[in-house]
C-alpha cells in the first residue's frame, strides 16, 4: 500500500487536526488523481466541519495542484495540468481524488497558493451575483466586504458593470474596497441612509441582513449567503411588511455544493482572471503542513493556505 501525508481531523489533539500518514486515495472512474500543490482553509470547515467529523476524516474542501493521473472515463484535463479543485473534502492532503466536473484548468504557471483560495468564496461570489443579475444600472449591495466573499463579490460585481455598495463594520477596510472596485463603501450595522439597491449578497446575518432587506427597492432579492455574525435574525412585524416602494421583496439561500453544474467552467475562467491579475486575493499566511494545527489556532486576516509542495 502507498501512504501520503495527510491532515486528518483527531479529536484527541487539543485542535482537532493532526498530520498523519494514510493510504492514497482511489479514483472513481470519473475522477483525476491530483498532486496538491496549495489548500486554502476556509472559516466555516473550522467552526462546523472539523467538529461534527468523525476522527480519521481527510478535511479540505479547496486546494491547486497538478494532475498526476486522468480520469478513466477520459473527462477532464491530461497528466500535467495546472488545476484548482473543490470537493466535500480530500484537500488537505499531498494527493487528493475528485471528480472532473469539480475542477477548473489553471494557466500556466499559476500562484497555486493564490488559486487554492478561489473555489468556494469566488465561486460562490460568482454564483451569486449571477443569481441576483449583476449588471450595469444594477444597485448591488455585499455585506461582510472585507471578507474573502465579500472581496471577491466586490470585484466581480464591479467588473460586470453594477454599481457595488460594500457594506463594512471596520470603516478602515473601506479605502481596499474602493481600489477593489467598489463604487460605495458603508458601515454596518445601520444603513438608513442607503439609497434602496435592487440586489444584497448578505454574508454576515443577524441585524444586518434585517437593515439590508429594508433597503431593497420593489422587487429586489436578498440572497443569504452567509452567517460570518454567527447571530441569530430577528424581523419585527413591520420590517417584514412591504408598501407602494417595498413590495415583492425576497429572501433565497445560496448553497454553493447545490450540484449546479458548470463548476469547473466557473473555476478554469477564475483562475483565468487571477492570473491575469483581474481579480485579487488575500492569502495572509502560508504555512507548512506539519505546522498547520497550531497555525489554524492563531486568528488570521485573510485566507491561510496550506502548503503540499
Ligand atoms: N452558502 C454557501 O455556500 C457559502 C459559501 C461561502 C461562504 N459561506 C459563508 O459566508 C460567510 C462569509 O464567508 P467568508 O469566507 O467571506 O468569511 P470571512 O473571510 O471570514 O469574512 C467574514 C466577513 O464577515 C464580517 N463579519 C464577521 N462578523 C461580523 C459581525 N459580527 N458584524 C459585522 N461583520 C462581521 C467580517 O468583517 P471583518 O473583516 O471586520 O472581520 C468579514 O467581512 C461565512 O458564514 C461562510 O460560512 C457560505
Amino acid at each position: 500500500m502507498t501512504v501520503m501525508r495527510a491532515l486528518v481531523v483527531n479529536h484527541e489533539s487539543p485542535f482537532p487536526l493532526a498530520l498523519a500518514e494514510v493510504p492514497e486515495p482511489t479514483t472513481a472512474p470519473h475522477e483525476a488523481l491530483i498532486r496538491v500543490e496549495a489548500a486554502a482553509v476556509n472559516p466555516g470547515e473550522l467552526a462546523d466541519r472539523l467538529p461534527a467529523a468523525p476522527s480519521g476524516t481527510i478535511a479540505g474542501w479547496e486546494a491547486a495542484g497538478v494532475v498526476l493521473r486522468p480520469a478513466a472515463d477520459g473527462s477532464g484535463p491530461e497528466a500535467g495540468t495546472p488545476v484548482v479543485t473543490v470537493w466535500e473534502g480530500g484537500a488537505w492532503a499531498e494527493l487528493r481524488a475528485v471528480p472532473t466536473a469539480a475542477l477548473g484548468v489553471l494557466p500556466s504557471g499559476a500562484d497555486f497558493a493564490a488559486a487554492s483560495t478561489l473555489p468556494v468564496a469566488a465561486g460562490s461570489a460568482l454564483r451569486a451575483l449571477r443569481a441576483l443579475s449583476a449588471a450595469p444600472g444594477r444597485r448591488i449591495l455585499i455585506t461582510g466586504a472585507s471578507g474573502a466573499v465579500g472581496r471577491f463579490a466586490v470585484q466581480l460585481g464591479a467588473a460586470a458593470g453594477a454599481h457595488v455598495i460594500a457594506a463594512v463594520r471596520r470603516p478602515e477596510a473601506g479605502t481596499e474596497l474602493l481600489n477593489l472596485g467598489a463604487a460605495e463603501v458603508v458601515a454596518t450595522p445601520a444603513l438608513t441612509d442607503l439609497a434602496p439597491v435592487d440586489g444584497v449578497l448578505e454574508t454576515v446575518g443577524g441585524e444586518i441582513l434585517v437593515e439590508a432587506f429594508g433597503r431593497l427597492k420593489a422587487g429586489g432579492q436578498l440572497l443569504s449567503v452567509g452567517r460570518a455574525s454567527g447571530r441569530d435574525i430577528t424581523f419585527r412585524p413591520e420590517q417584514l411588511m412591504g408598501d407602494h416602494g417595498s413590495h415583492g421583496r425576497s429572501i433565497t439561500t445560496f448553497f454553493f455544493g447545490d450540484g449546479t453544474p458548470g463548476v469547473d467552467a466557473d473555476l478554469t475562467w477564475l483562475g483565468g482572471q487571477l492570473a491575469a491579475g483581474r481579480l485579487h486575493t488575500h492569502v495572509s499566511r502560508v504555512v507548512s503542513a506539519a505546522d498547520a494545527p497550531a497555525a489554524l489556532t492563531e486568528p488570521a486576516d485573510g485566507r491561510v493556505v496550506i502548503d503540499f509542495s
